[in-house]
This record gives C-alpha cells, sequence and structure tokens, in this order.
C-alpha cells in the first residue's frame, strides 16, 4: 500500500485508513497520483503521431547475411538518424527483431538478466529479392519474412498466411540520442529552428489550422522537412549531432509531474513500433492489470500501462498499471496463437485496436451472411520511454507451444517446496511472540491444516528488516523452533528500503561500500517509506545482489532458522515521497544507467537475490520460497507473486481469477490474491467465498491491513470454521495433483492455471471467459463468486468430452453450460473424462505431516472408457530431483485395465507411500478385480460399485506408489 498523496508520515496511513474503514468511507484510488498517457511525455508525444505516415525506409542495400542474423540499416528520411535493424529466426518457431541506433550518442539500455540464454538460431536464406522488397526464409516451419523499403514494412508469413505485419501503420518510434540543443545551437542554423513544429505538422493528428494532408502533399512535406534537416548539416555522417525531431516538444528535457521534476539529461529517447495481427479478434496477457483476462481496445482512452507502480486502493476494469509488469501480449485464435514479447524494462504503454471492436456478434455475422465484412484484425503499438527496440514473435501455433516458448526464453517456474503450496495465514500483523503461539494453536485446536504463519513489517525493530523488535519477539529462535515442532513454518517480510540509520548495520554497510541506488548528482538516494528515511539498495549491481544474498546466512539474520522464508513487498519500488509513489526516473544505477531505464526490473532483482540467499544458506541444498510484489518477465523463476493490496469485496474476488490467468499466461504460475481481501473487513459470505476461490488458485493465503478486524477463520462460529475447514482439506487433498501441476509446468513452460482456451482452442465459446478456469489440464474450477448465489453456470467443453462433478461424481456430457445449483459448501470443481487425479485425503495439520500418507487415485473415464495422468513426487524441498532423486509416475487406464509406470526413468526415489484407494468414474460393474503387482503374484480386490452414479471403489490396492503394478477389471 502506499501513501496518501504527498503525506511525509507513512505512520499515518494506518490511522487514515481505519477511519476510513470504520466509518465505512469507500476509498478509491486517486488516479490524481498516477500519470495518464497525455501526462507522460513520450507516450503524448507517440500517440499524437498518426498511422500511415512513416519517415523509414529500409535499406535494402545494406542487407547482409550473417550466419544465423540478418542485418540492415532503416533510415528516419527526416532526420536521416540510421538505425540497424537485425532479425533472427529463432529455433521452436520464434522470430527476434532488434532495433537501434546505428552510431548511437552513448550505448542504450539493452535488458539483461531476463532472457534465461541466448536463443539459438536458424540460418535464415533470402528467399526472393524484388524492386523495393526482399523475402527470407525462416527455418523450417516455413515463415516467410517480407521487407518493403519504402515505407519499411515487414509482414511474417506461413504458407500464404499473413500472420502478423510489423509497422504496417508506420508508427515506428526511435527516439534517438542527441545533446540537447543550447550546447551546439551555434551549429544549428536558425532554418532548423521550427523543425519540430513542421514535422508535428506533417506527422501529427489534428493539426491546428490545416486539414489532414493527402499521401502525395504529406510526402513532399516530408522531403522538405528532409530537405531542412539537411540545410542543418549532414545529419547522416553525424547522426549523434543531429537536431532532434523532437527535441524541442515540451517536456522533452525535463518534465514535471505534480511536484516531481524529472531531470531528463538525455532528452527525449522513447521506442514505439506497431503489429498488425489479421485474423485475430482476443488479445491476452501484460499483466499487471485489474481487468478481465481478454484485454479490451484502448481506443478513446488509455493505453495500458506497464510501470511497476505501488497504487493505494486500486480500481478495478482498468489499464492503469499495477506492481509488476511483463511485457507478454497472446494473441488467439481459432486456428492459432501467437504472442509478442517486447523485451523493454522501461515505462511502457500498449495501445490495442480492433476493427471489430463495438460490433455485436450479430453484426459480425451479418458482414459474414452478405459475403463480406473485414478479416477480423487486432493492432498493438508498443511503447517505451528508453532502451532500444527488442521483440520476439512467438509463432505458436498451439497455445502449448507459444507457452513453451516463452519459457524457453524467460525460463520457467522454479519448482516450489511442497510447504508453499498448502495454507499461508498472514495479516499485518501478528503482535507478539504469543500471538503467534495462539494463532498456531488456534489452527491445530479446530483442525483446520495451515503450513506458514507470516510476520509482515511490525515484527522487525523499527523496520529494520533482518531483525526482530526486542519487545514482541524477544526469542524468534524458539518461536521457530517451536513452529518447527508443530511441522509448521514462517515466513518474514524483508523489504528493499533500508531505515537511513547510522546505529543499523545493514544501512551502514550499505552506505560504506557505496551500494545505494544514487541520485543524479552522486549521493545516496533516499525516500520515504515504512522507516522513515530509506535509501535502497542497488540491486541491479551483481554484487549488491551476491551482498544481500549473503544477508540470509544464518549468522547474519539472527534468529532466523531453514523453516523461515520471505517476503518481499514495495519492490517496484515504492517511494512514498517519489514521483507517482516510486523512484525519480533520473535516479542513477550500477553502470551509469539512469532508472527510467531499467525501473521494471527493480523488483525482480530483489526477488532474485532473495532467493538466492535462500539457496546460499542451506548450501545450495534447498529450494527457496519468495513471495515478491512487484515482477517483470522472468520473474517467475524466483518464487511466488500476488495481487497486491486488493479489497474485501465481491468485485476484488471476482477479479483474483482474470488476473492470475493472465499471470500465468506471462508465465508466472505461483499467484494468489489476499483471501479476504486486504483492505476493509469481510462478511462471513465473502470470507468463505474467497476460502473457496483461494483453495483453488496456485499461492493460497489469507491477509489483511492492519486495521481490519482480526479474521482468523474461527472467529465467526463454528459452522464458518467448518465451511473454511471443508475448503482448506480439500485443498490438501488435491496437492499431490497441485504439486505435480507445479513440476510439469516447471519443465514444460506451460501454465498450472489455465483460461480455457488453452485446452479448447478452436471453441469461441471458451475465448473471453474469465470466471472459471483449469487447474493443468484435468481439473476445471469455477468458484462462486457472487452473493447470495444459488447456482453457477458452468461451461462445460469439449466436444464429445465429459465432465465429472468431483464432489457428487455425477457425469455431464460436454459441450455445455451446465446450471449447478450451490449452497454455502459448494466449490464447483469438475473432472475431464480420459485424466486420473491422485489425492491424499488424510486431513493432517500441514504438508509435513502428510509425509508418507497413502495416495487415492481418481480415475475419470472418457466417452472410450480411457483415461491418463501423473504423480510427481520428491522429497519436497530440496534439489534432488535435478538429480534425479524424484518419482514420476504416469498411470494410463485403457481395454478395462489401469496400468502404473514410470514417467520418467531417469529418476528414482525411495517412499514408503502406498496406493491406498481406486476411484474410477464412468465405470460398469466388473465381474472381478485383479491385482498383478510387478512381481508376478495375483491378487482379487475388494471393490464396491455404485450403479446409479457408476462409480467403482476398489480397496486397498496396496501396492507402493512408486512400484509398477496393473489392476485389471473383468
Ligand atoms: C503493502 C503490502 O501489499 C501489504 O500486503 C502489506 O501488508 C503492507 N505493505 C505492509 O507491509
Amino acid at each position: 500500500m502506499a501513501a496518501a498523496p504527498g503525506r511525509r508520515r507513512p505512520l499515518r496511513a494506518p490511522l487514515f485508513l481505519g477511519v476510513a474503514l470504520f466509518l465505512g468511507v469507500a476509498v478509491a484510488v486517486d488516479r490524481s497520483n498516477f500519470k495518464t498517457c497525455e501526462q507522460s511525455g513520450f507516450c503524448r508525444r507517440q500517440r499524437s503521431l498518426q498511422p500511415g505516415r512513416s519517415p523509414y525506409r529500409a535499406l535494402l542495400e545494406s542487407f547482409q547475411l550473417g550466419a544465423d542474423s540478418a542485418r540492415l540499416q532503416l533510415v528516419n528520411e527526416v532526420t536521416k538518424v540510421p538505425l540497424l535493424l537485425e532479425l533472427w529466426g529463432l529455433q521452436g518457431n520464434m522470430t527476434r527483431i532488434r532495433i537501434k541506433e546505428l552510431n548511437p550518442l552513448r550505448p542504450r539500455f539493452e535488458v539483461p538478466d531476463v532472457l534465461v540464454a541466448e536463443p539459438p538460431a536458424e540460418r535464415l536464406e533470402v528467399s526472393g529479392r524484388e524492386e523495393g522488397s526482399l523475402e527470407l526464409a525462416l527455418g523450417p516451419a516455413g515463415h516467410r519474412l517480407l521487407l518493403t523499403e519504402k515505407p519499411f514494412r515487414m509482414d511474417l508469413l506461413q504458407g500464404r498466411e499473413l500472420l502478423c505485419s510489423v509497422n504496417a501503420r508506420g508508427l515506428l518510434v526511435f527516439e534517438h540520442l542527441r545533446r540537447r540543443r543550447d550546447s551546439f545551437s551555434d551549429k544549428v542554423s536558425s532554418s532548423v529552428g521550427s523543425l519540430w513544429e513542421r514535422i508535428k505538422s506533417l506527422f501529427h493528428r489534428d493539426p491546428p489550422t490545416e486539414p489532414p494532408a493527402e499521401e502525395g502533399a504529406a510526402a513532399e512535406g516530408q522531403e522538405e522537412a528532409a530537405a531542412a534537416a539537411d540545410d542543418a548539416g549532414d545529419p547522416s555522417e553525424k547522426p549523434t549531432e543531429t537536431p532532434a525531431d523532437t527535441a524541442d516538444e515540451p517536456g522533452s528535457w525535463e518534465e514535471t509531474f505534480k511536484t516531481h521534476t524529472d531531470s531528463k539529461p538525455n532528452g527525449p529517447t522513447s521506442v514505439g513500433l506497431d503489429f498488425s495481427l489479421p485474423g485475430f479478434e482476443h488479445v491476452y496477457g501484460i499483466p499487471e492489470h485489474a481487468d478481465n483476462l481478454r484485454l479490451r481496445t484502448t481506443e478513446g482512452g488509455d493505453p495500458y500501462r506497464l510501470y511497476n507502480l505501488d497504487v493505494f486502493q486500486y480500481e478495478l476494469y482498468n489499464p492503469m498499471a499495477l506492481y509488476g509488469s511483463v511485457p507478454l501480449l497472446w494473441a488467439h485464435s481459432a486456428r492459432r496463437s501467437l504472442a509478442i514479447f517486447w523485451l523493454n524494462a522501461a515505462e511502457t504503454w500498449v495501445d490495442i485496436s480492433s476493427n471489430t471492436a463495438g460490433k455485436t456478434l450479430f453484426g459480425k455475422l451479418l458482414d459474414y451472411m452478405q459475403g463480406g465484412g473485414e478479416t477480423p484484425q487486432t493492432d498493438v503499438r508498443w511503447m517505451s520511454e528508453s532502451g532500444i527496440i527488442d521483440v520476439f514473435l512467438l509463432l505458436g501455433p498451439s497455445p502449448q507451444a507459444v507457452a513453451r516458448q516463452y519459457g524457453t526464453l524467460t525460463g520457467t517456474q522454479a519448482l516450489p517446496p511442497l510447504f508453499s503450496l498448502g495454507y499461508h495465514q498472514s495479516r499485518w500483523n501478528y503482535q507478539d511472540e504469543a500471538d503467534v503461539a495462539a494463532v498456531e494453536q488456534g489452527f491445530s485446536e479446530h483442525a483446520l491444516p495451515c503450513d506458514v504463519i507470516w510476520l509482515d513489517i511490525e515484527h522487525a525493530d523499527g523496520k529494520r528488516y533482518f531483525t526482530w523488535d526486542p519487545t514482541k519477539f524477544p526469542q524468534p529462535r524458539a518461536m521457530l523452533e517451536s513452529l518447527a515442532a508443530r511441522k509448521r513454518k514462517m515466513v518474514s517480510i524483508v523489504d528493499p528500503h533500508i531505515k537511513v540509520d547510522s546505529g543499523f548495520r545493514v544501512h551502514t554497510e550499505l552506505r560504506d561500500r557505496g551500494f545505494y541506488v544514487k541520485t543524479k548528482d552522486g549521493g545516496d538516494y533516499e525516500g520515504w517509506c515504512w522507516p522513515g528515511s530509506a535509501a535502497y539498495p542497488d540491486f541491479t549491481n551483481p554484487e549488491v545482489r551476491d551482498w544481500w544474498a549473503s544477508m540470509f546466512a544464518y549468522d547474519r539474520y539472527e534468529g532466523s532458522t531453514e523453516n523461515l522464508f520471505t517476503w518481499n513487498d514495495m519492490n517496484e519500488p515504492s517511494v512514498f515521497s517519489g514521483p507517482e509513489v516510486t523512484m525519480h526516473k533520473d535516479a542513477i544505477h550500477h553502470g551509469g544507467w539512469e532508472h527510467r531505464d531499467l525501473h521494471n526490473l527493480y523488483g525482480l532483482y530483489v526477488h532474485m537475490a532473495t532467493a538466492e540467499g535462500q539457496i546460499r544458506r542451506s548450501g545450495g541444498k534447498s529450494r527457496p520460497f519468495v513471495l515478491s510484489r512487484a515482477f517483470f518477465a522472468g520473474s517467475q523463476r524466483y518464487g511466488a507473486v500476488w495481487t497486491g493490496d486488493n479489497s474485501a469485496e465481491w468485485g476484488h474476488l471476482r477479479i483474483s481469477i482474470p488476473m492470475c490467468l493472465s499471470f500465468a499466461l506471462a508465465g508466472l504460475s505461483f499467484c494468489g490474491a489476499d483471501v479476504g481481501g486486504f483492505f476493509k473487513n469481510p462478511d462471513v459470505e465473502l470470507l468463505v467465498r474467497w476460502y473457496q476461490a483461494g483453495a483453488l488458485q496456485p499461492f493460497f493465503r489469507a491477509h489483511a491491513h492492519l486495521d481490519t478486524a482480526r479474521r482468523e477463520p474461527w472467529l465467526f462460529g463454528e459452522d464458518t470454521a467448518a465451511l473454511v475447514g471443508a475448503a482448506l482439506r480439500l485443498r490438501y487433498a488435491l496437492l499431490p495433483y497441485w504439486y505435480t501441476a507445479f513440476y510439469r509446468s516447471h519443465r514444460s513452460g506451460l501454465p498450472v492455471m489455465r483460461p480455457l482456451w488453452m485446452e479448447f482452442p478452436e471453441d469461441p465459446s471458451t475465448f473471453a471467459v474469465d470466471d472459471q478456469y483449469l487447474i493443468d489440464q484435468a481439473l476445471l474450477a469455477h468458484p462462486v463468486t457472487e452473493p447470495g448465489a444459488r447456482g453457477v453456470q458452468v461451461l462445460l467443453p469439449g466436444q464429445g468430452e465429459v465432465w465429472f462433478d468431483v464432489t457428487s461424481y455425477q457425469k455431464h456430457v460436454a459441450p455445455q453450460t451446465l446450471y449447478v445449483p450451490v449452497t454455502m459448501s459448494s466449490i464447483p470443481l469438475f473432472q475431464r473424462g480420459g485424466t486420473v487425479v491422485p489425492r491424499q485425503d488424510r486431513p493432517r495439520r500441514s504438508t509435513e505431516c502428510m509425509h508418507g500418507d497413502p495416495f487415492t487415485l481418481y480415475v475419470a473415464l472418457s466417452p472410450q472408457g480411457t483415461a491418463e495422468g501423473e504423480l510427481f513426487l520428491d522429497d519436497g524441498h530440496s534439489f534432488g530431483y535435478a538429480a534425479g532423486r524424484f518419482l514420476h509416475r504416469r498411470f494410463r487406464f485403457a481395454g478395462g485395465s489401469l496400468t502404473a509406470s514410470s514417467a520418467d526413468p531417469r529418476g528414482s526415489f525411495s517412499t514408503r507411500s502406498w496406493l491406498e484407494r481406486v476411484v474410477i468414474l464412468g465405470a460398469g460393474k466388473p465381474a472381478s478385480v485383479l491385482l498383478r503387482p510387478a512381481n508376478g503374484s495375483e491378487s482379487q480386490l475388494e471393490f464396491q460399485h455404485d450403479a446409479e452414479r457408476s462409480v467403482l471403489a476398489l480397496r486397498k490396492p496396496g501396492v507402493g506408489i512408486g512400484d509398477d503394478w496393473a489392476i485389471v477389471l473383468r
């Protein structure tokens, strides 16, 4: 949460909010704290350019084909500044396009540490050349890239199908680096003084006096402008000294927002490019926004903004920036999926337009029947404040392929320690050690499973992270040991703002080593945050990350033990006293880069360094658990993320689904939302529904603001505790499935929580669904998110498929929209016919207590009488799995037999877990059931058959869960 505008005393925040909450005052985001596109200089400049008048020409004569890439120059015919375009056809059906300045005045920022490796490239070939165009063949999938000289444009085709056009609308923008005008004004003739005005009148919308120019006139005008530029010298020879095309635009060399002035020593540096996607009507991704899963067109409003910000009381259904950013946009149609990955860490805006927006289905149908109607098309335009253009086109063609492609670029979800998939109990704050003990005991007494208790900022001594409040938490080690004895863990918060206090060792070390982010004038950058005056370690510096990681050693983080894990909050970074509640853009990082260049990376680096610290403290053996609020592309490699400060409102419960789904599409599978809502007090109904929904989301943590009423589940009476308990037990019973899903995601890059269209890509009825989703492939969840609900409408997709209600075992034929009546205990969840879901049904206190428990297999038969599923098993906490200490089992049902075999022979792991039960859904009654273990023996199994529901339950097969065996129905 952020401080109210202009308020310099963060300690008042709870007070203010407490009063507001008490009075029931509706508190909502103060939009005036955050920029609109119009208030963001580069966004305004770029957005005012008119499409169709690109000044860029590709110099085909400069084309060079290297071993695995091609390069050529582009030139802005107005400024004459040359750019270098590089192209790669990457293995696995991806294309990379990079555009930089050919001779920049200074280096421009290129995003490091996000790609896991330089992606291997395919050989490129020139497959055609004509006057004014050139065609490249891009590897084995038959993709071709058609390069047009003037105006510069690229069309990516597969066969005759156009997949994507780049700069088709002529919105390529590259504000080249330049010297400030007054420093070389003696060189610049007055004839160029009004250059910007003239260019503007050519390229900008709504010229003040003249009507829009005709194409020819525009071209003429461009020549004039180019001539004017030429008059100023020979800019193509000395591009860096060219007078700016945008240099005189207000806000180019200094920009003021509210009370903050951004000094912009490098002047205007933005980049932008447009992509046209014929055949696509649905686009997704680019988290984080509190919006529908399917992105909207942004015409007439602001573009979606990607700029990691601490937004106090965020609003729903708008494109404002939030805590994290992943510049990955998906496009999906019934024919194919693709994605655009815009690798830029500066403030970024994304405009989306579509030629079908606003048309009703009927309208589209009418177009179609009249034999016409345009091909649907979505146009996407990216605008970033600095850096270079570095874009990956992930060409699918299936949604699974796109997810894999993104995983090969930025890495896959880290395999979480098993405990972290259990339930987390948090609030701001558990008061002291006695409070922690009482909460722990409450869970035990009410037989509610819980793995982790969390401590927020009040646990530290005066918000000095890595310390403990000596009065409230005098014996942290003993507290942690007593939790460990109950097989539970703890998470403490460690924020990246460090109290400026010469008596605080963490601060003095950072200061003395010069490890803080610097101001533009070279001093340590200081801002206001929870501890009061705070400085910010420069996590972009590998030495600083190394130092930070070392702080998690047991002897440096005193009182910490191996069951203590970490929460990184406020890492956008949040600076209460800064512009838009974050760091000044002209602050300076390692290597001399401005904060502007890498803002969206800061949170990722904090997360990275903390995860590294946890690995290191274990001597490299244990997997870390770190929750982060800010994120960027690649953050999935370091742990979990959540949706920040939501509110105890039904709308916030509902939006947790599309928000986590869009995180998932961007590789961030380990996502959750504060269960119960952070601000305000949920009523019992909302709280129960939130637990039920949270139990089916990847990261499952209840959390609440300091000023909210306590809400441990038993405080609402026995009935509520029982309802919450049932949701928790469902979560724990399904943990083997969740854990296996995370392992699969870790290996493949496919998300754990999936939009329906990922599994049913050809079914347009799934494309805009965001109140239900799949967990991996087998389970379909539709939590109740409406107050007073008596039923939910569940879309069961899949022609010729069947779904089984997980609670009643009732079978439903798909496709259909099923009305499911609900009571307060209902958690609508369906298992897809054709799948096997492993469960551990014995209720326990925590995941650690489930170790060695037996398994039940739920086999849901397809209409063809088949099913398949997997189980991943290891010690749950170490990296041993990477060295082969794991079991990956496959279960298959076909021809009346269920068989267990290894899904991956590289793994072995010994376990005492065994198979307790098999429940086969959709099965007829057999005459007998035989168990055939691998040792060749054979025995009869007892069974029960429920003819009405076609459920066959096999009692105690008793085989080891890691053994090969067959169960034969006769
Ligand atoms: C903001 C976080 O989003 C919230 O979860 C936390 O409780 C407060 N900061 C205090 O640390």
